[in-house]
């Protein structure tokens, strides 16, 4: 049976963890996979985690099954976060998923069984792993006009025009917030004029939110994807806490399902059913710690404090190392990574310059030149900086 099995092709970012561990140069900086290290490298455990952590070992008194969904408070409190009272909340369906690419399985599963010739609409470029489950799941995919490699912002007439020729019927695939991997994201009006385009096709939005926090703040973060949730009928979102409670490994997602089913429940019974065959419950150590830092007063602030702290370094990597570009190249032409945002920036430049920097200067991003801002510190930008400028040349 076995000898039937081929290769698989290789996670790009995964392979770039590993090849990073086998680097044995002293100087290497790994800007590669989505993960928050503050500046002596290091991914803390959020205080509020910690703090969560130590209630919940002394409270908690069983470890037997939730619920296929899981616990209705965590979908209430992470609901709260993600949609505001930006639809009512009896026509949100949701269901604790294992981190937010469960949450993306989970939703391409449910449009393939609702209707199996639906076509998705993804970014170009979008995170590799998307198309990679679409692919998986046998699903046809459009690619939309997304990022604009001269300007390295987003090409919205381009996006709008192909936006425009998806059907009832059709899902979109939209990133909340802080794209993946380019790091360029739409303003409000522009997301305004997106909606307008939804509403004439009837193609149905489905929004990955990963990053709520990391961009302009949590409440405008999920400003977006709050106004699609109220302009259409029908919405799914993917929301993770791996990377704004910085729980990667314990695998906390939630998929939400806004349908016109208040009366019958079609929504949530369906979205049990998918967990019951993929994974029957989902995990609960972090949607647990989730719903009693949203909570408790007190956890809710000091993890608002810190999320807070950690967009703002981000943000301040940014403008270093948009200025050390600027003074070491004598142009603009990298003044763009100060306006993008959240964790990644895309910096266009071909496969070969991303290659060079690995050989010739240890530093890694993936290989369409996505950089993971958390990677740097005020030591390394201008490491960065300078073999950016000279592998460019
Ligand atoms: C990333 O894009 O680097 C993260 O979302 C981690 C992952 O699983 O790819």
């Amino acid at each position: 049976m076995f000898e039937n099995l081929q290769q698989q092709k290789p996670d790009a970012i995964l392979t770039l963890v590993q090849m990073f561990r086998d680097d044995r140069r002293c100087d290497k900086i790994d800007l590669g996979v989505g993960v928050y290290k503050d500046s002596s490298g290091n991914t803390p455990v959020m205080r509020s985690v910690k703090a969560a952590e130590q209630k919940l070992w002394e409270l908690e008194t069983t470890k037997s099954y939730v619920a296929l969904t899981g616990d209705p408070a965590f979908s209430d409190s992470m609901v709260s976060l993600v949609l505001g009272d930006a639809v009512p909340a009896a026509s949100v369906s949701a269901a604790a998923t294992p981190g937010g690419t469960g949450a993306v399985r989970q939703a391409f599963e449910l449009v393939k069984m609702a209707r199996p010739s639906a076509r998705v609409f993804v970014s170009n470029p979008t995170w590799p792993n998307h198309l990679s489950i679409l692919e998986y799941l046998g699903m046809e995919k459009v690619l939309y006009r997304y990022f604009d490699n001269e300007t390295c912002g987003v090409d919205f007439n381009g996006l709008i025009a192909d936006l425009k020729t998806a059907h009832k019927g059709d899902l979109v695939l939209l990133h909340g917030c802080c794209h993946n991997p380019t790091g360029a994201n739409l303003t409000m009006l522009q997301w305004q004029e997106l909606i307008a385009v939804l509403q004439e096709t009837g193609a149905v939005p489905m929004i990955d939110i990963a990053y709520q926090g990391f961009g302009d703040g949590l409440e405008e973060d999920a400003a977006a994807t709050r106004a699609v949730a109220a302009a259409v009928p029908e919405c799914l979102i993917a929301a993770s806490c791996s990377k704004n409670f910085g729980i990667y490994r314990e695998r906390t997602g939630i998929l939400m399902m806004i349908a016109n089913d208040t009366e019958t429940k079609v929504a949530q019974g369906t979205l049990a059913f998918l967990n019951r065959q993929n994974f029957s419950f989902p995990p609960d150590h972090g949607a647990r710690l989730v719903t009693m830092i949203l909570n408790d007063t007190h956890l809710r602030a000091d993890w608002a404090v810190e999320l807070e702290e950690i967009r703002l370094s981000m943000l301040a990597l940014r403008q270093q190392l948009a200025k050390e570009l600027q003074e070491r190249g004598g142009s603009d032409r990298f003044a763009f990574i100060a306006q993008h945002r959240g964790m990644f920036s895309r910096l266009g430049t071909t496969p070969a310059v991303v290659q060079k920097l690995r050989d010739e200067h240890s530093i890694y991003m993936v290989g369409d030149s996505r950089m993971n801002i958390a990677g740097l510190n005020s030591r390394t930008v201008p490491i960065l900086a300078q073999a950016i400028i000279t592998s460019c040349l």
